[in-house]
């Protein structure tokens, strides 16, 4: 299945949104560190991520990130035997600094370099070590800027099933932890809240769009807009924990409605997940659940690997070709979905 010698050492440079990411792992999907550098608290301030002190931020931080990498690795540079990065989808800027960096590391080496998709990285997460999972599979990808159902018959590529038409999930979080006054980003902040919180207290939409295996956030934050409008300020701030639990519960139904019809469209009967949303506890519980109710082998990756890191590119990147030296020198970043 693997392109790359199972002993080989992959470095792996991740920049597409707001977390600089560097990774090392080897040929046949063992990790040796996978560090992620968080500008979460840069952005907050903001309510969300802006895309030049993002691109500024990479700037800074890639060197030292690339270089605690190694070190966490017991590696240097000299070990590397190919360079992944993230060449798309995600912030042109952003990008730019991970490809520009990991083109000068793999070039002043003559090393060959592995451009991946980042949604692919997202896909192919659950086959790192030490529990891979092993296609066919089903995979739900549930992160800040996509949610979709996708089959990998083969690691290499992926087929969408469906996708959403609007909002991805993890929007659907952030949008809803703003109104409801919590930090960015909502995904987390949504997920702690809704523990204390009554998720049958408010009813939400659970739109299905079409016949098909689509997926539509964007009218739940609509109601929960409403909701809190109804409500007015000081109700919305003491009922905040039932409104997080209600709006959780219809995120994450709706995402497992829609796997669970994949399922029994596909017949597939491996199951995995992916994606920042990938990380919620009440998604992971009940795709845990849906397993076991089915008879589905289910993956549910470390939180590590399931919100943005390098670790899953230098994962995508042991099934693709890699573009020898200096092949690579000219190639671009792309900002929209392949
Ligand atoms: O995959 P990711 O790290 O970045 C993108 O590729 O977009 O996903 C980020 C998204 C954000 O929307 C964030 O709120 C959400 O994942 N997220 C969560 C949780 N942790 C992160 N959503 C729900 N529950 C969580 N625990
Ligand atoms: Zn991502």
């Amino acid at each position: 299945m693997s392109r790359v010698p199972a002993a080989a050492t992959v470095l792996a440079v991740e920049t597409s949104c707001d977390d600089t990411c560097a990774a090392i792992v080897t040929g046949d999907g063992r990790i040796r560190s996978n560090v992620v550098a968080s500008q979460g608290l840069l952005h907050e301030r903001y309510g969300g991520v802006v895309p030049e002190v993002a691109s500024r931020r990479h700037l800074e931080v890639a060197g030292p990130v690339i270089e605690d990498a190694l070190e966490r690795a017991v590696a240097g540079l000299g070990d590397v035997d190919l360079v992944a990065v993230t060449r798309g989808p995600g912030l042109i800027g952003a990008l730019l600094v991970g490809l520009s960096t990991a083109k000068a590391i793999a070039a002043a080496r003559r090393l060959p370099l592995t451009p991946v998709d980042h949604l692919h990285g997202h896909v192919v997460a659950s086959t790192l070590a030490p529990d891979p999972i092993e296609p066919p599979y089903l995979c739900l990808v549930a992160s800040g800027g996509h949610s979709f159902l996708a089959r990998v018959d083969e690691p290499e590529r992926y087929e969408v099933l469906g996708r959403t038409l609007d909002d991805s999930a993890g929007e659907a979080f952030d949008k809803g932890a703003r109104l409801l006054g919590l930090p960015y980003p909502g995904g987390p902040a949504i997920d702690r809240l809704a523990r204390e919180g009554d998720p049958t207290a408010f009813e939400f939409p659970r739109s299905r769009p079409g016949s098909g295996l689509d997926l539509s956030f964007s009218g739940l934050k609509t109601a929960l807009l409403y909701r809190s409008r109804e409500l007015g300020e000081q109700a919305t701030r003491q009922r905040a924990a039932d409104l997080a639990a209600s709006y959780q519960d219809a995120i994450v139904g709706a995402l497992l409605a829609r796997t669970r019809e994949a399922i029994e469209q596909t017949g597939l009967r491996r199951l995995a997940i992916g994606g920042g949303v990938a990380a919620n506890s009440e998604l992971r519980g009940r795709v845990r659940r849906l397993g076991e109710e089915i008879g589905c082998e289910v993956s549910i990756p470390d939180f590590s690997l399931c919100t943005d890191n390098a670790a899953m590119i230098a994962g995508a990147a042991r099934f693709l070709a890699p573009i020898a030296f200096p092949g690579y020198l000219d190639l671009d970043a792309y900002p929209r979905a392949a």
